[in-house]
């Protein structure tokens, strides 16, 4: 299949992107720099120089592709609105076609908001924290599109062993002796997945047109973060204040 990855380079992206290149599909890649054509070029994909922001400059490779993943985010101010830039440029190309486009979008836990002592599943409401809520709209405007085939994918909280992601800071912060960092409570309970995991499911639901709507891909639900944070410190004698809480989500 020839595949359009945005965001193939990220946390979640790459390793999708080497999870599609193993199972022999032809993955393109969307890239604004030199470093990250160069990632991708490694990883087995062929970038194509474009940005978000800028729809038209990579069209050419949404018009040759079977099939568009979206794990792409500026995770800036106006990232709902770069979003559906996106979101208009997946549209117009499908209106196009005579088959439906194949999409996976990319939403995530915190589209669920606190849900208590419940474990979210994909029947559950969704309460977007405000800062994400337009990842919400645009994952229902790209469902409800009759010309798409879309899954809105919702990985839990992604970790890995190196190259960013909130695990890698504290992993990164705990090395050195620095406080950390803990969003809202100790007693937030996350639920979790290795990327690897995750990127299995991203390439298994591609290969699926006949799977369609929301899926939640999550390996442990429910993980305290002060169970998480112990074993941080615990690995790495960690000597400094053991954590502060900075941050509510
Ligand atoms: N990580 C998690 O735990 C987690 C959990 C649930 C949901 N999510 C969601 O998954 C998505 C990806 O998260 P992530 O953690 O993988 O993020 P990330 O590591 O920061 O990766 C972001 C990706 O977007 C690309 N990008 C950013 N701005 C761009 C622009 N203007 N033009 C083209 N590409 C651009 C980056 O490319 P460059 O190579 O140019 O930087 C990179 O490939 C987000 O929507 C996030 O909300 C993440």
């Amino acid at each position: 299949m020839n595949i359009l990855i945005l965001g193939g380079t990220g946390s979640i992206g790459s390793a999708v992107t080497a999870e599609l290149v193993a199972a022999h599909h032809q993955v393109v890649g969307l890239c604004r720099s030199q470093a990250s054509a160069k990632k991708l070029t490694a990883l087995g994909a062929r970038p194509v120089q474009g940005d978000l922001r800028a729809p038209k400059g990579w069209y050419d490779a949404l018009q040759n592709a079977d099939a568009v993943i979206q794990v792409a985010c500026t995770f800036e101010d106006n990232m709902g609105a770069v979003d559906s830039l996106t979101i208009e440029a997946i549209g117009q190309e499908a209106r196009r076609r005579r088959q439906p486009l194949r999409v996976l979008y990319t939403g995530g836990c915190w589209l669920y908001g606190e849900t208590g002592d419940l474990i979210a599943s994909e029947t559950s409401a969704r309460r977007p924290i405000p800062a994400f809520a337009w990842m919400e709209q645009n994952a229902g405007s790209l469902l409800e599109d009759p010309n798409l085939n879309c899954c809105v994918v919702h990985p839990a909280m992604v970790y890995h062993e190196s190259g960013g992601g909130v695990f890698a800071r504290m992993l990164q912060q705990a090395s050195v002796g620095l406080p950390l960092e803990v969003w809202g409570s100790l007693h937030t309970r996350w639920p979790l997945v290795h990327r690897r995991d995750l990127a299995r499911a991203y390439r298994m639901l591609i290969e699926r047109p006949g799977l369609g709507g929301h899926y939640n891909v999550a390996a442990q639900s429910g993980v305290p973060v002060q169970e998480i944070l112990t074993e941080i410190v615990t690995r790495h004698r960690h000597a400094a204040p053991m954590w502060c809480a900075t941050a509510n989500m």
